[in-house]
């Protein structure tokens, strides 16, 4: 099992945090955004985008590359950070994007992270401390369900 996925933190490093603890459990490759080009998706069983949630969705750079890509990897799975926490919501709009371009998205997760934006940075920020070992403990149950999900799909092909 192979797994790569493709970071893009744009704010504190918390969607970055994320992505390490699930590699403590899983063949998982972390790359940032700005390095992805020079990984061949097609190599892997399943990809992730992940990243911090800007005003409802993921940040438009990690939505533009995904536009931009020419062949989607045949699996995928998408993960945020966000101040509220809200993944089911701030996950659609990557999942959509992903889908049309033809990728099975094999799961969502998401979990409150340290927001230090605007006027939140008074008194040092809201969610202190997130994300924190139930968040990573969240994260690596759900790369360990994703893992299930991909060697599933390759038994059902
Ligand atoms: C410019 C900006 C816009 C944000 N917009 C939202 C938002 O719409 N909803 C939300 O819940 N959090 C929002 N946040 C909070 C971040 O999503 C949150 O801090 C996240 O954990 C950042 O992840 P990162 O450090 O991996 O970039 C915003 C933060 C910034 C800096």
């Amino acid at each position: 099992m192979k797994l790569l996925a493709i970071v893009h933190t744009m704010h504190l490093g918390n969607t970055m945090q994320i992505a390490e603890a699930m590699a403590e459990v899983a063949p998982l490759t972390i790359a940032e955004l700005e390095d992805a080009d020079k990984y061949n998706l097609s190599q892997y069983d399943a990809v992730g985008f992940g990243g911090g949630i800007n005003a409802g969705c993921h940040d438009s750079k990690l939505l533009k590359y995904v536009e931009k890509l020419n062949t989607v990897p045949a699996y995928s799975f998408v993960f945020s950070t966000s101040a509220t926490g809200k993944s089911r919501k701030y996950n659609a709009k990557l999942i959509k994007l992903l889908e049309q371009k033809g990728s099975k998205v094999l799961g969502s997760f998401g979990c409150k992270g340290l927001c230090k934006f605007f006027i939140f940075a008074i008194g040092g920020g809201i969610n202190k401390g997130r994300p924190n070992i139930d968040d990573f403990d969240a994260a690596q149950s759900f790369i360990e369900d994703v893992m299930k999900s991909v060697e599933r799909e390759k038994h059902s092909n």
